[in-house]
């Protein structure tokens, strides 16, 4: 993998600023839209990082969490490009894989799992730790259309699309469009605490 950026320099701009000390993966994982359009991925890290994915907790040890890997210049990516909306068309594709995060829901008439697409956010959030880990970064999205990318990887009814995951070298934020880059260089920002706890007594 080339690296066209200091990871270590930008992430001291982008590393968050916590009231209180976190890990360092924690503290440092960011979702850029700037990433080495050149950089492959190893198919050993991808699998790392995809490991992470399935040990990531579910309820009843359900694991509903399914994923559509694609590496960029597959088909597959294609599909999944195409089916990006707005501005995420102007970014994405400069992953190195996009990942569509799927919720295996149960069927009509099984026992109704109101966990799983929670199980899923849980599984994908230890999978952008562990890229994070790896030198990669993540960036999900909701931004795509979902019917879509069912018709292109014939999902039943039950297989719910529920984000994509961008994964990848980080890049150069010079080369995004103006709007896009303003983005990539704001200040990154978060509630108090304070306010994100109903009760704290
Ligand atoms: C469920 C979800 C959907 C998102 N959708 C998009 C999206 O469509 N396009 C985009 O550029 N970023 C998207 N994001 C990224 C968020 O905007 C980003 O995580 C948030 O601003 C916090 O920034 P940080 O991850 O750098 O801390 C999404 C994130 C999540 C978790």
């Amino acid at each position: 993998m080339t690296l066209i950026v200091d990871p270590t320099q930008v992430n001291a701009t982008r590393r968050a600023d916590t009231q209180s000390p976190l890990i360092e993966i924690l503290a440092e994982r960011w979702s850029p839209r700037a990433y080495d359009k050149s950089a492959v991925i190893d198919e050993a890290t991808l699998t790392t990082v995809l490991e992470a994915a399935r040990w990531a907790p579910s309820g009843n040890n359900g694991q509903p969490a399914r994923f559509i890997v694609a590496r960029r210049g597959s088909a597959s990516f294609v599909k999944i490009t195409d089916a990006l909306m707005g501005f995420n068309k102007a970014w994405a594709d400069s992953a190195s894989v996009l990942i569509v995060n799927v919720a295996q829901l149960p069927a009509e008439g099984e026992r109704q799992n109101p966990w799983a697409r929670y199980d899923l956010g849980q599984s994908v959030a230890h999978l952008s730790i562990q890229a994070q880990h790896e030198g990669l970064h993540t960036h999900q999205m909701g931004g795509f259309d979902g019917a879509a990318i069912a018709a292109a990887f014939n999902l039943t009814p039950e297989q719910d699309v529920v984000t994509v995951t961008a994964l990848g070298v980080l890049g150069d934020a010079a080369t995004l469009a103006p709007e896009l880059h303003e983005r990539e260089i704001a200040p990154r920002t978060r509630k108090p605490l304070t306010e994100l706890l109903l009760a704290d007594d």
